[in-house]
């Protein structure tokens, strides 16, 4: 049951699209505070939600911020990452989820202030509450979900292995990846284009020395089965003769400031303006641009810097530069000189520089900091709508850093600008449940880390975890480490967990969409799967992958292996994969065990009375074309049999719901496999994999 009320006027967000009851007279659960919500936590209540955000998968113990933030320091110091999540889920003695309906700032103090109290806090009363009461943690995620419509869902090679780097500088440092990837047999499906493809950061263009003959160059690439994925970032630049400002200026798609001038921004190229995301024209002019990329045979893209990111606005470096002028005459002291680096420091993403712009929405006139965090969601969903014009039978590949709900139903995102360390895999782990509770499906972070220097052994490990991602992108910040896996000495260990991912893949990809189609979880706490299990309730580095797989990656560096609590009997499949992906496997009781994992191994654990559908094949599997979703060996712990829905379809096109995709696939517990569809063939997996 999902109950709606309404406070003063809210700004429509259009993140709602499902129906609702009107709240009853006394709200249920929360009490209203005058600035928001308050709720008085049990000792043992957790707290789930949020989103993209830094810590736990139990938000308990910190204040978070809805305010998306271009910062690249995701260190637990921080209140605020890209998005803004306000889906919370309170679980315990009493359990249900509550949705804030609010464009800008809300904040979530989850026992920060009082260790017990729960206390949201929305910037004006002018919000949509809404409270989901459910059978179950799953159930609330599901009638959450259909409140804010079905995920994105992207094209199947989105689902291959990604390449990226900030920047290959050119065509032939793309063929050098590519080819390096196939040298080595680690397969590979894109390579993502960061700002340096364009001529000089304009959005829409091309650097004509630097990829000369894009269209045939993407041609190429595609012929080697690997898609290129150019960025596209928030500010367009102010250049006379360049048509994507010219057009923006003359119809007046831009945001303004007070007086009606189109606002300025520094960011890549310089000075810019922001296109007005949230004016519905701006918006379909924005969105059309697309066209110029799509028209070269380029199908996926990533939206950056979408908070919108600033580095400084022209007025607020006007009067800095002022400022600096008045210092330059002074003995600068304690006082003067930390003014005067916090306000250099200050410039870039400063919170006054967003009450200086406006939007033109269908609503009226609004200034940007009220609506703050639906730009993003709103470049993303330019885009989105742009490909249901443009390419209306095509599954498009778009992912974005900013996002708020509702942008779930037009792109994924990736995590940003994390770090090359090793609590940033706990990281990752945390906010996959929390993204998918969201309506988030895919996503993924920078594997190997974007800030910093990766090493060989965290690239491994990260990609232990990051086989398990929808999105599973590795990518690096300029002027570090160089981290493609073909650079490293285990060679061969690299290529058999990608490789791994491959083999896994109609497995996964059979979840994602059961996922996306049924508003349920691709990733789930342990809690979610075994709410009754007081220890599964506080494991925060395992999580569910699809109804039959759990995973426990290793995020130490050195650690040898790590410890696992497993709520019920499961099969241990090690996966070694420096020799083929062989595999060993083991039943192990419930209960926690020491795993031992080297350095070259995955390992995963099946649930009892479930299967795996997987891949036949190894080193010929380059690309998610390679792998035959038709032709499956079922890898289970089935002593007693076992029933599974397999999903597949051509990964193209969107006729998702058609029964055809879904197959009734069943083992018994003599290992004779069945399919009630002809065109998909299974039978038992015999081990090794690959
Ligand atoms: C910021 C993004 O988060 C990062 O991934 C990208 O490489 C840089 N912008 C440059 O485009």
């Amino acid at each position: 049951m999902i109950y709606k009320k309404q406070y003063g006027h809210p700004f429509d967000t259009e993140s709602v699209v499902g129906s609702f009851s009107p709240m009853p007279e006394t709200i249920p659960h929360l009490t209203k505070e005058p600035d928001g919500f308050s709720y008085t936590m049990d000792p043992q209540d957790i707290l789930y939600g949020l989103g993209e955000n830094i810590r736990g998968i139990n938000k308990r113990g910190w204040l978070y911020e809805s305010k998306c933030s271009d910062d690249p320091n995701h260190t637990e110091s921080k209140s605020s990452l890209y998005g803004a999540y306000n889906f919370m889920i309170v679980s315990g003695k009493d359990t249900f989820g509550f949705f804030i309906d609010f464009p800008g700032k809300v904040t979530f103090d989850c026992g920060y202030t009082d260790l017990d109290t729960l206390r949201v806090t929305i910037a004006e009363e002018n919000y949509d509450l809404y409270i989901i009461e459910g059978e179950s943690l799953t159930d609330i995620v599901r009638q959450f979900r259909q409140l804010v419509g079905r995920s994105y869902i992207p094209p199947k090679w989105a689902f291959g292995n990604t390449q990226s780097r900030w920047s290959y500088m050119s065509a032939d440092e793309v063929r050098e990846v590519a080819a390096n990837y196939r040298a080595n047999h680690i397969p590979l499906d894109a390579v993502v284009l960061d700002i340096d493809y364009m001529e000089r950061y304009k959005d829409f263009t091309v650097d004509a020395q630097r990829f000369p003959h894009f269209a045939d160059f993407a041609a190429e690439m595609k012929a080697q089965g690997i898609r290129l994925v150019p960025i596209i970032d928030a500010g367009v630049k102010i250049e006379d003769g360049y048509p994507v400002y010219e057009e923006g200026l003359q119809n007046g798609y831009f945001c303004t400031n007070q007086d009606g001038t189109p606002f300025v921004a520094g960011v890549w190229p310089g000075r810019v303006h922001f296109p007005d995301m949230l004016n519905p024209q701006a918006r379909a002019w924005f969105g059309d641009q697309y066209k110029f990329l799509l028209d070269q045979g380029i199908e996926g893209f990533w939206n950056d810097m979408n908070e919108p990111a600033l580095f400084y606005s022209e007025e607020t470096l006007k009067k800095t530069f002022a400022k600096i002028e008045e210092y330059s005459k002074q003995n600068l002291d304690i006082s003067s000189f930390f003014a005067f680096t916090g306000m250099v420091a200050g410039l870039s993403n400063n919170e006054n520089d967003y009450t200086l712009f406006y939007h033109n929405t269908k609503q009226g006139r609004v200034r940007h900091d009220k609506v703050h965090n639906l730009f993003g969601y709103n470049m993303t969903r330019a885009a989105g709508e742009a490909f249901d014009r443009l390419a209306p039978d095509k599954r498009i590949l778009l992912y974005s850093r900013s996002a708020c709900i509702g942008m779930h139903r037009y792109g994924g995102i990736w995590t940003g600008d994390n770090q090359s360390w090793w609590s940033h895999i706990l990281l990752a782990l945390h906010m996959m449940p929390s993204l998918n509770m969201c309506g988030f499906l895919y996503e993924g972070p920078d594997i190997g880390g974007f800030g910093s220097n990766t090493t060989e052994d965290l690239l491994l490990r990260w990609y232990g975890l990051g086989i398990f991602s929808p999105l599973l992108r590795n990518h690096s910040a300029n002027g570090t480490r160089r981290q493609e896996p073909y650079r490293f000495k285990n060679k061969a260990a690299f290529a058999g967990i990608l490789q791994l991912r491959y083999l896994l893949l109609p497995y996964l990809y059979s979840e994602y969409m059961k996922a996306a189609l049924h508003d349920g979880m691709y990733c789930m706490p342990l809690a979610f799967a075994f709410p009754q299990d007081a220890f599964a309730r506080q494991v925060e580095d395992e999580v569910m992958i699809g109804e039959s797989l759990l995973i426990a990656p290793v995020y130490e560096q050195n650690a040898r292996g790590r410890y696992v609590y497993l709520p019920e009997e499961m099969l241990q499949v090690r996966v070694k994969c420096a020799e083929g992906n062989r595999i060993e496997t083991s039943v192990l009781p419930a209960g926690h065990h020491y795993i031992p994992v080297a350095l070259t191994e995955v390992v995963f654990f099946v649930r009892k009375g479930h299967m795996l559908p997987l891949a036949k094949g190894g080193r010929d599997i380059q690309t998610v074309a390679d792998v035959d979703f038709a032709d499956l060996r079922l890898f289970a712990y089935a002593p007693n049999g076992a029933a599974y829905t397999y999903y597949t379809d051509d990964g193209e096109i969107k006729d998702y719901d058609n029964p055809a995709h879904f197959v009734h696939i069943t083992l018994d517990a003599q290992g004779a496999a069945q399919s009630d569809r002809a065109a998909v063939k299974v039978e038992a997996a015999p081990a090794p994999l690959g």
